[in-house]
This record gives C-alpha cells, structure tokens and sequence, in this order.
C-alpha cells in the first residue's frame, strides 16, 4: 500500500464541535476519503493530555469517558460511541519501546475534546478503531518528532494518523467577549493581532516551503524551527497545541520523502479563525 496521508488539524475552541465551518466540512471531506481508501485505523496525538518525567503513554481504556466540555450541546458529542483499538495500541507501544522510548499503557485515561471533537467531525456515522497518544510535558519538538518517525511504517498498512493541534493558539490573547456574550465564535470585531497573522504566515511558509522543495528532512528542520522564530511565544503561549505538528513531521518528513520521487507535498484543506486571534489551519501532508 503506498503511504498513507496524515494530517494536522486545527482543533480550535469547543465551539468547533457545535458550529458549522469550512473545517468542519473538510474534516468530514478526509474522513470519507479515508474510509474510501480502505483505512481500517487511526492514531492520533492530540494537545491536552501530557505525561511528565521522560515518558509517554497510550490510551489503552477499554471503555473511556469523554471529558465534559461547555457552550455545545450533549447530543453533538454524548451519543457518540469512541473505539478505542487495543491490538493497535499494543503495537504501537512495541514500536515506540523498540526506538528507545519509555512507552507505557494507561488503562484509565478518559478522551479529551481535542481528540473526540476531531473523531466526530472526520467520522461522524462511526469512530473508527483508534489509538490515542499522549504528549511529553518536556515538550520537546524533536523527541515529538522522533515519535512520528517511529510510527512512520504504519503509513505502510491502513493507518491513518492525525496531530490535533492548533496554528495560533493562545488562550490568553483570544478576544472572548463575542462568543460569551452571543455565542458567536467567529465574529471578529477587528483584525487578528499583527503576532499572530505574523506566526501563521511562518507556519505556513515553514510547511509548504519544504513541501514544495519536495525535502522531507527540510520539513522537519523548518517545523522544529517555528518554536524559535520572533513572534512565537506570542501565538502559543504554551507549547501544547504545536506539538503534534512536530510529530506529523516525523511522520512525513523521512530522508525517502527527499527529492521528487518522494515530495509528499502539502494541502492547506481549509482554515476558519476564531475568537478573533486563534487560527485554526487545516494541513493534509500526501495524498490518496
Ligand atoms: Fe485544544
């Protein structure tokens, strides 16, 4: 089987759950494709959940809750029946601990918005069999990016893998006020902060730059590199929601995706912002 896309998506607020979007639809659009295309599982690293020391954990809860959230209502997410893919999960440890990580099970973790909110909107008849990882708390981006490289072979098999995370995402500098007061998420009294049209222009540039160059290694080295430019401390004021970007670059960026045979090339799917300042961008890397 030829590699299989990944994607990075853009979460956004909860408010992406109970609101329609272009990203809403372009996640459903892959969700098809994917189910078109035969996939039979997905991995997926989100933003919320970390685990500290030097380790990274598994989701392996035969029968996980989600995790509440507010402002959407229960029928957009209660009814939804999450699949967690034990066999998977087990692999995936294997693969991970055979690269050298401290990959452990956590059999009691409940599933976040982050992940859920993501399932729902790409499968929204049925969640597919799935494997949730966790972040580290270091927060390294080259550790999260080793992680994806060890995950790469499964590109080989009906895998899908999906980072759930956020292009602008600083809850601190998010103007509020709409969606509190109205419930509109994407009213934007006035433009978006000159930081944070400055980042996204650079994640942008950093990603499909390198995918046009058709240079895998070029995409990990620009990606790990947006942690250091000028104006990124102000579109991320944690490191959470960039993360998982780090480890869809492992995923795609590979010394065999160097050259034209190899470019993976890039899809800017669709890209909604909200609460003014949070840019949500839509990036599928390959194609079916
Ligand atoms: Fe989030």
């Amino acid at each position: 089987m030829p590699l299989t896309p990944v994607h990075f998506f853009s979460h956004g607020s909860t408010a992406m759950l109970g609101e329609e979007s272009d990203s809403a639809d372009y996640w459903q659009r892959c969700g098809q494709a994917a189910l078109d295309n035969g996939i039979e599982h997905v991995v997926i690293m989100g933003a919320h959940w970390v685990t500290t020391g030097d380790s990274i954990q598994i989701a392996t809860n035969p029968t996980p809750a989600k995790n509440p959230i507010g402002g959407v209502h229960p029928s957009k997410y209660v009814p939804y029946h999450l699949n967690p893919d034990l066999p998977m999960c087990n692999r995936v440890q294997q693969l991970l601990q055979s690269a050298g990580f401290n990959a452990t099970p956590n059999p009691t973790v409940d599933w976040i918005h982050d992940i859920y909110l993501i399932l729902i909107r790409t499968f929204p008849k049925q969640c597919p069999p799935t494997t949730v990882l966790s972040l580290n708390a270091r927060f390294d981006p080259h550790y999260h990016l080793r992680v994806g490289a060890a995950l790469r072979p499964l590109r080989h098999e009906k895998v899908l893998f999906i980072g759930s995370g956020g292009t602008v995402h600083n809850l601190y500098r998010n103007t509020w006020g709409p969606l509190l007061r109205y419930a509109d998420n994407f009213a934007m009294e006035a433009p978006p902060g000159d930081w944070a049209l400055a980042f996204r222009q650079e994640m942008e540039d950093a990603v499909t730059k390198a995918a046009r160059k058709g240079s895998g290694v070029g995409l990990r080295k620009a990606v790990t590199g947006l942690l250091k430019v000028p104006r990124y401390r102000e579109a991320h004021a944690t490191d959470d929601h960039i993360m998982s970007l780090m480890f869809v670059a492992g995923l795609v960026g590979d010394v065999e995706d160097t050259g034209d045979a190899g470019s993976e090339g890039v899809e800017i799917g669709a890209e909604d912002w909200e609460l003014t300042n949070m840019c949500n961008t839509q990036f599928t890397f390959g194609r079916w």
